[in-house]
């Protein structure tokens, strides 16, 4: 059975970016929430199962100096690199890592901003997402924001065939319980490159 490592890298491999069914040109919402929590611009931002996102180069546009972009797959973060020039791409750290059985990732601190699109919603056990939980408590700080884009409930079962686990804020604000106050939600339709709609629960969380 092919790893999880391997499922993620032949997708990236085999299926041009702006093709991938979670491409967006210009990562919003996203965008929305980091611009609301008014940080510096040499605060530490996190981009979680980071992908080929447009989100590190829209944020590089924008003046952010410390990014990281975190994911299990090294194809991706190849390909992400190649979206900037190579002055950019050495200014941001890229970090391969697995969120449900973490190293590297782990030594990431003082986390300003911890950004998650469409990736805490492939946790679908209780223990990947109390090991993400750990993850949260030992590199954000406090008052540090969480911004955490999953599949809402009336969303898709399903991604890059893969079970996914569909999220309301209210699961969202069980799952970060006593330690993180929920400051502000949307619900966000996106639309995929085939047409399809795949409704999103946004949500940013400030650690206490
Ligand atoms: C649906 S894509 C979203 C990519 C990006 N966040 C975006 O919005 O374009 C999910 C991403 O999470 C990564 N990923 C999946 N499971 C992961 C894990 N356990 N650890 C780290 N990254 C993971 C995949 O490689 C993929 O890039």
């Amino acid at each position: 059975m092919a790893s999880l490592k391997d499922h993620w890298n032949k997708k990236y491999t085999d299926t041009p970016i702006a093709q991938l069914g979670w491409y967006e040109s210009k990562s919003q919402p996203s965008l929305q929430l980091i611009e609301n929590c008014a940080v510096l611009k040499d605060a530490i931002v996190v981009d979680v199962g980071s992908g080929a996102s447009a989100l590190i180069a829209n944020l590089l546009e924008l003046g952010y100096q410390n990014l990281y972009a975190v994911d299990i797959s090294d194809v991706a973060l190849e390909k992400a690199k190649a979206l900037l020039d190579q002055e950019q791409a050495a200014r941001v750290h890229w970090i391969v890592d697995d969120i449900t059985n973490p190293s590297a990732v782990l030594q990431i601190q003082n986390v300003k901003i911890w950004h998650d699109r469409a990736v805490f919603h492939f946790l679908t056990e209780e223990q990947d997402r109390q090991t993400y939980k750990a993850i949260l408590e030992k590199t954000v700080m406090s008052d540090g924001y969480v911004i955490m884009a999953a599949f809402a409930l009336n969303g898709a079962t399903i991604c890059s065939g893969l079970p996914v686990q569909r999220h309301s804020v209210e699961s969202l604000r069980e799952f970060f319980g006593d330690g993180f106050n929920l400051i502000e939600s949307l619900d966000y339709t996106f639309h995929n490159p085939s047409g399809d709609t795949r409704p999103y629960v946004y949500t940013r969380f400030q650690k206490i």
